[in-house]
């Protein structure tokens, strides 16, 4: 499970401290103590991220907490120590995908599914489900374009909005995901009618509507739990015949809910007010005048409305209900044989509903998106038009009218929430949804994969391997056709322990060409254009963390503009030119030393990492990149000791991959660049030329790789 945003623990969620602590949050901890008790579920890592800031509690900085039966929350750090909102999380997810890797890697056993929330997690989430091969099942919680859209609606100018919450980037991350994931878990059918369906990659995703599971515990009808007289009392005084039926409305003080409107149906109509008193709950109102100003308008209108109809002793206003109090008004009102309605014009989801539900107390609801659902699955009570006062007044009557249909919309209410919004059935329904995942998985998703993602050569090899071969291509692995072979023949035998990798300062494109051509399969791993880039298997599935690592203080036309007054240094072919590279022609004697570029550069703040082979040619690469710097963080990434991996070379771009703890292999036909490795430890120098030198140096390691790849 991904959650990667808000504040994140097992017990006592500190639900609203800001925005991106609330009911996602509520639920992703919930689902995970929920799923893990199931029988078929033998662990739940829920990941997040670690935050060490002064102003949140410390329980966020714990790298580990146990949730108990198999259930852990994961905490891994990325970006600033301090706590984000999830607005700023994005530059930082790459760094989580790379910690995530490392930390499964050493886990016993890597998960069969991952689950991600949001679209943050979602592209964790994904990035993770294509390198380890492990399926994506997604739940977006909310959704970029709609939040777009409601915020254009509330009059919002769209780049304010764009600055304010990086939409953009957010919506095109959701259609990714939306592609990838193997299943959209949403709560109502609604989200994917209206929300799911303005992506463009809508028809290529699976949907599962799955309610939420809602901790009804505290809610019962009242032939079960006593009502006490206080709350009564809160009500009651309002009212010159208390004993009539209820008709409640619970809700906060928004426009959007329309209280106005039930009023005027209430008020407008005699033959209702007969049968019913009106009981509005619409938040605490200390004092009207120190209100927020468009809570203080509801609350105003709310009053003068109710002095318009002329309603005193027949609406119930209490000016504050404790929490602890709101179970008992719903028995109140379902004792009193009442109904709930809720008058909004929209109800995206609708919580009071499944309450009243819980409480044998039946409903009445906008013919949206939440109420739709309820109403359908669980049948106690009506969808009505909250737009046409008339239709609210009228479907009332009809509610209370009939105490035969009222006891079993009652019942059905009562049975209805333990049906379908009890955590025991959204874990049933949720088990029987990844079942079929996984299922489907065996048989399809390897040709999904294969087109998505090539998961096939990826995962088998770079999560279980034991050691890997990189080596350089050009005059390294080509040169001997025969010893080639050999070689081929060496690695293929070792399949499954072994990743096999070409280190090159090819672009990706120019090494999947003349692999092909010599006939060789492509590898496990491709580090090309002098280690920038770094790809997986056929498939070509490109590292982003690597590239967002090597971004740092790379200023790519600042230095190809510092460079281009030296006349000796030509640029090469613009199809050798990359986002990562700016590669020259520069003869020794024809441009200043490398330490002269370097300082050079250095005095105008540019930063870069300058590598020079064959007496020619001059690679200039971010400060992190270089193809030594790319094996050192696949071996993190991965991980995998840097000496199990062997590598080999010929020339100054595979200086640094050489040197270290790496197992090294010069080929005998090496250009006198590599000199300077003579004499260090662990650097084989051998005395045969291309693929024949590999060998050679393979069999000189003998000791070193027997243990792993026995
Ligand atoms: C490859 C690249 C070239 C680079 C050279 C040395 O030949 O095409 O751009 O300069 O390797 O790294
Ligand atoms: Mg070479």
């Amino acid at each position: 499970m991904i959650s990667m945003h808000g504040l994140i623990r097992g017990n006592n969620l500190e639900l609203g401290k800001d925005a991106d602590t609330g009911g996602q949050t509520t639920y992703v901890v919930e689902l995970t103590k929920h799923l893990v008790r199931n029988k078929n579920v033998e662990k739940v890592d829920l990941l997040t991220r670690l935050i060490e800031d002064d102003d949140v509690c410390l329980d966020y900085s714990e790298a580990e907490e146990d949730l108990g039966h198999g259930a852990r929350i994961i905490r891994l750090s990325c970006g600033p120590k301090r706590y984000l909102r999830k607005e700023l999380l994005w530059p930082h997810l790459n760094q989580i995908v790379d910690k995530c890797l490392h930390y499964l890697k050493q886990q016993n056993r890597l998960p069969n599914l991952i689950h991600s929330h949001y679209a943050d997690a979602g592209y964790v989430g994904q990035q993770l489900s294509l390198l380890l091969g492990i399926p994506q099942i997604h739940t977006g919680h909310s959704l970029g374009i709609s939040k777009r859209q409601r915020l254009l609606a509330s009059g919002r100018k769209i780049h304010t909005i764009e600055k304010q919450f990086n939409l953009q980037h957010r919506i095109a991350v959701e259609e990714d995901v939306i592609q990838h994931a193997s299943l959209i878990i949403t709560s109502t059918r609604q989200e994917i009618d209206e929300q799911y369906k303005q992506y463009t990659n809508f028809h290529q995703a699976r949907f599962s509507v799955i309610p939420p599971g809602i901790n009804t515990s505290k809610f019962s009808p009242p032939s079960r739990k006593k009502i006490t007289s206080e709350s009564q009392q809160h009500v009651d005084k309002y009212l010159d015949d208390p004993e009539k039926p209820l008709i409640l409305n619970i809700c906060r003080a928004e426009l959007r809910k329309n209280i106005s409107g039930l009023i005027a149906a209430y008020g407008s109509n005699s033959k209702l007010q007969e049968m019913a008193n009106l009981l509005i709950i619409a938040g605490p109102r200390e004092n009207i005048r120190a209100l927020e100003d468009a809570q203080k308008k509801v609350m105003t209108d709310l009053l003068l409305d109710i002095d318009l109809y002329d309603l005193w002793g027949k609406v119930a206003v209490p000016k504050s209900i404790a929490q602890d109090c709101i179970p008992e008004i719903y028995r109140l009102v379902a004792k009193r044989k009442g109904v709930l309605i809720n008058s909004a014009f929209t109800e995206p989801f609708g919580l009071t509903l499944i309450e009243a539900a819980a409480s044998g107390l039946p409903i009445a609801a906008p013919d949206d998106g939440g109420p739709r659902d309820i109403v359908g699955n669980c049948r106690n009570g009506v969808l009505v038009n909250t737009l046409n006062q008339c239709e609210i007044a009228s479907t009332l009557i009809y509610m209370l009218e009939d105490s035969s249909r009222w006891r079993q919309w009652a019942k059905n209410g009562l049975t209805g929430v333990k049906r379908y919004y009890s955590w025991d059935s959204h874990v049933k329904k949720y088990i029987k949804e990844i079942q079929g995942v996984l299922n489907r998985d065996k048989k399809k998703i390897r040709r999904q994969y294969v087109i998505n993602a090539n998961i096939e050569n990826v995962s088998p090899n770079l999560t279980r391997v034991k050691a890997a071969l990189i080596s350089d291509i050009d005059n390294t692995l080509l040169g001997d056709k025969s010893a080639l072979i050999q070689l081929e023949n060496w690695i293929a035998e070792r399949k499954g322990k072994l990743a096999f990798g070409v280190a090159t300062g090819r672009t990706i494109s120019s090494t999947i060409d003349i692999l092909k051509r010599n006939q060789l399969p492509i590898p496990d791993l491709m580090i090309t254009s002098v280690g920038t880039e770094i790809y997986y298997g056929s498939n070509q599935l490109r590292d982003e963390g690597w590239s967002t690592h090597i971004k740092h203080l790379w200023r790519r036309d600042a230095i190809a503009e510092a460079l281009a007054q030296f006349p000796g240094m030509k640029l090469q072919p613009a199809n050798t030119q990359r986002e990562f590279k700016l590669s020259y022609f520069a003869k020794p004697d024809a441009f200043p030393s490398i330490a002269e570029l370097y300082s050079y550069l250095h005095t105008l703040k540019l930063h870069c990492n300058l590598v020079y082979s064959h007496d020619e040619l001059l690679d200039v690469l971010p400060v992190r990149a270089s193809k030594g710097h790319a094996i050192r963080y696949l071996a993190y990434k991965w991980d995998l000791p840097l000496d199990k991996f062997i590598v080999a070379g010929d020339s100054g771009n595979d200086i640094e991959m050489l040197a270290g703890d790496t197992l090294a292999i010069v080929v005998g036909n090496h250009s006198p660049e590599l000199e300077v490795l003579k004499n260090q430890a662990r650097i084989y120098f051998a005395e045969k030329s291309y693929a024949a030198g590999i060998l050679e140096g393979i069999a000189n390691y003998h000791n070193e790789l027997q243990p792993a790849l026995n």
